[in-house]
């Protein structure tokens, strides 16, 4: 029996793998694979790692110079995968040659990125992190999942992992926000929600951790640009999200286009093999991202594209995504003893291995089976509609909303009627004809009648006439929502901003509606936190509806009337001034803070022109009613390394309506080995209570939470002295503290 799991060991080991524990689901898939390969030429092994959007093949130029149409290489063998086609019908017939035509009749795996829903699509991923309701995150990954499978989907390219907190780069609209401890809980939901327990089963797919890694810090927030930070910085701060989803046993992930230290990440064998496979123990397949091998001559790490290929083989990238460098180029880099063989059989593997387990092999058509009758399932439009509400966040009230003895409302601006802003970047499979915008929400809520539209002008630009237009539209009525923001071409990839702010049209669509001397509340449709000052200042409520997907109408209408009261809290900041990005809460100390009683004091680490705190922290977000926080009790005020420690509080509505908050727990190491974060989350819970009624709520960390890296790389907690913070945001003042020895 020892000698059985010391050659089991041993295999693994050959296959990367050398700290994962496969299961037995996925030693029996490796059998399965390990025997096909065996029947295989070199060149069908290459085609299972290249994968191709349907038109790409005619670009592919091997040494021979050769170009074929896309049916000719799928016959050939030559295709592992296709990503980016959004028609059955084509799904299905693409599947029937590869698997009746193709000489050993392997499957195809259809990618897509379903990054917040398939046909319901959901508030953007910034948004729903703001929920901080980790089963409902789960929830909707599940529902995309059974929608995108239904329609012949096998795997999406999600959750995206990224930390940030740069709202300067728009993919923050991807990702759960600046925090790892939060972003790890919602990495993880998000691998069960689309996986499930049982990746073969038609109603889930295969999920994918990306971008692997550190794509979120891009220097001066630019997308694709450099990215260099410490390895500790890294293993603290970027590194947890990513983990748990290999943890939650994500089966795929994406290699990112940045570099990091100095290595494209597609070639970067420290990052792909000996992180992501031997010390995270990742067993499924790695997938570049978009053209990301071929992109590394350009990043001048690799001559040409066949250099590129021998280092993203070399570096252990299973799948080339497009750029078509793998298929042309692999059979001479074997030939020419540059690449073995024997990695190629590794490489190619672990992709057949995730395709048996999909079940692709027992029945390659099983996906798609279902079709348009799994989708928009009405107890699915109403999840997505609660969870659109509860993304929101209500970041100023002077007691306008919720809306009271009101008559007549006007809703006015760029983003009112407006279904696909209101999708967002990445919208799956959307239909626009399916989106309940702002408008139709708020007519279907009050009535007709008694909303008066008004589109004011476009986000960019005037409209001839119409600030007239909505002036006069908002003299009809007792009060004005007014959708301001960013729509969906500032959100998701590429579309990286050095001007955060709300654009002039919109400023003085503002200034003109406020002149009516009708309250007005601004309704803030964005995929990332923007310079807001002005505009809250002049504003009477504002309420962040982010792009709040399919329902996010119905949802706007259940928040602004009071059916719902707002329970968001901020999971990035929002920061006065471009000039403070990055800012966020969880910064370090430096050895000159700041003072607070002088803020602008010299030789402290302060600016001279605006204060250090953001406009909005994070973990912010009001609600209609009030929570108070009091007696928090350390109720293990020492602990042993190992154990846990425990902390009670109270919490009590104290306001006149029923609500949902959400009670953060902060915590910060005082004396450490390295410099540590001010303020660090490493608890919190949603919780719901009646207009009067009060809780104790519970808090049991592990040591283990309270981990870090160390000089030596080790990440390990240490003994010493911690304060302790629970509240409705990262400036929490409830105050404890506790002590490990
Ligand atoms: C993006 C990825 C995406 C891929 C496939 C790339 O441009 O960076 O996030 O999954 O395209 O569409």
């Amino acid at each position: 029996m020892k000698r059985l799991l010391s050659i089991l060991l041993s295999i693994a080991i050959v296959a990367g793998t050398a700290t994962a524990q496969t299961s037995k689901e996925e030693q029996e898939a490796f059998k399965f694979a390990d025997k096909l390969i065996k029947k295989m030429t070199l060149r069908e092994k290459l085609g299972q790692m290249q994968q191709f959007v349907p038109n790409s093949a005619s670009v592919v130029t091997g040494p021979d110079g050769e170009t074929r149409d896309i049916e000719t290489y799928i016959r050939e063998g030559c295709v592992g995968s296709f990503l980016n086609i959004k028609d059955p019908k084509e799904l299905n017939r693409l599947q029937k040659i590869a698997v009746e035509e193709s000489r050993l009749g392997i499957p195809l795996i259809f990618g897509f990125d379903i990054i917040h829903g398939c046909r319901i699509i959901f508030p953007e991923n910034l948004a729903a992190s703001c929920s901080w309701n980790i089963e409902a995150i789960e929830r909707s990954a599940q529902i995309a999942a059974a929608e995108s499978a239904a329609l012949g989907i096998h795997w999406t390219f999600s959750p995206m992992c990224d930390i940030s907190a740069d709202p300067r780069w728009s993919r923050v609209s991807e990702g759960a926000g600046e925090d790892p401890y939060l972003g790890a809980k919602i990495a993880a939901a998000m691998i069960r929600g689309y996986q499930g327990d049982d990746l073969s089963s038609e109603k889930t797919i295969a999920a994918c951790v990306k971008h692997f890694a550190a794509y979120g810090a891009p220097q001066a927030g630019r997308d694709y640009h450099t990215v260099d930070m410490s390895e500790v910085m890294f293993r603290d701060r970027y590194l947890p999200p990513y983990r748990a989803a290999v943890e939650a046993g994500a089966v795929t992930a994406m290699s990112s286009f940045n570099d990091f230290m100095g290595v494209p990440a597609s070639g970067n064998k420290w990052l792909l093999y000996d992180l992501l496979r031997k010390e995270l123990g990742f067993t499924g397949f790695v997938v570049s991202d978009y053209n990301a091998v071929h992109e590394m001559v350009a990043h001048g790490v690799a001559a040409d594209g066949k250099e590129a290929a021998e280092k993203a083989m070399k570096a252990y990238l299973n799948m080339d995504m497009v750029d078509g460098d793998y298929i042309s180029y692999g059979e001479a880099l074997v030939k020419e003893g540059r690449i073995s063989e024997r990695l190629i059989d590794q490489l190619c593997r672990e992709v057949l291995a995730v395709k048996y387990r999909l079940g692709l092999f027992d029945d390659p058509f099983k996906y798609g089976r279902e079709g348009e009758k799994a989708t928009y399932r009405p107890e699915n439009l109403q999840f997505a509609r609660k969870a659109a509400a509860e993304s929101m966040v209500l970041l100023k009230n002077d007691g306008t909303l919720p809306l009271k003895d009101v008559q007549k409302i006007a809703l006015i601006g760029p983003f009112a009627d407006s279904p696909l802003d209101q999708t967002g970047a990445w919208h799956g499979w959307r239909q626009a004809s399916r989106v309940v915008t702002t408008l139709a929400g708020m007519q279907e809520r009050f009535g007709k009648e008694n909303v008066l539209y008004a589109k004011g002008c476009e986000s960019h630009k005037h409209i001839k006439g119409g600030i007239e237009e909505a002036v006069a539209t908002a003299q009809k009525a007792d009060v004005v929502l007014l959708t301001l923001g960013l729509g969906r071409n500032y959100s998701g990839e590429a579309r990286s901003l050095t001007d955060i702010s709300i654009p002039q049209p919109q400023k003085e669509l503002l200034d003109a509606l406020l002149k009516t001397g009708r309250k007005v509340v601004i309704l803030l449709a964005t995929g990332r936190p923007m310079t807001i000052g002005e505009e809250v200042e002049k504003a009477n409520a504002v309420l962040l509806t982010w792009h709040s997907g399919t329902m996010g109408g119905p949802a706007i209408a259940d928040i602004v009337s009071g059916d719902e009261n707002p329970s968001g809290h901020l999971t990035l900041t929002f920061p006065r001034s471009v000039g403070q990005i990055p800012i966020h809460y969880n910064a370090k100390s430096t050895g000159r803070p700041q003072d607070p009683a002088k803020p602008t004091k010299s030789y402290l680490s302060n600016y001279k022109d605006s204060p250090n705190t953001p406009l909005f922290p994070f973990g912010y977000g009001l609600s209609y009613t009030q929570f108070e926080y009091s007696d928090l009790k350390v109720l293990t005020p020492v602990v042993e390394i190992g154990g846990e420690v425990e902390i009670s509080v109270k919490v009590k509505n104290v306001g006149k309506y029923d609500g949902t908050d959400v009670a953060q727990l902060y915590v910060r190491d005082i004396v450490a080995e390295t410099t540590r974060p001010l303020r660090e989350l490493k608890g919190f819970e949603r919780f719901s209570l009646k207009a009067g009624e009060e809780r104790v709520l519970q808090f049991k960390i592990a040591t283990s939470e309270l981990a870090y890296c160390h000089i030596d790389l080790s990440f390990k907690e240490e003994a010493g002295d911690f304060k302790v913070w629970v509240g409705e945001d990262s400036n929490a003042t409830l105050e404890g503290k506790f002590t490990i020895r």
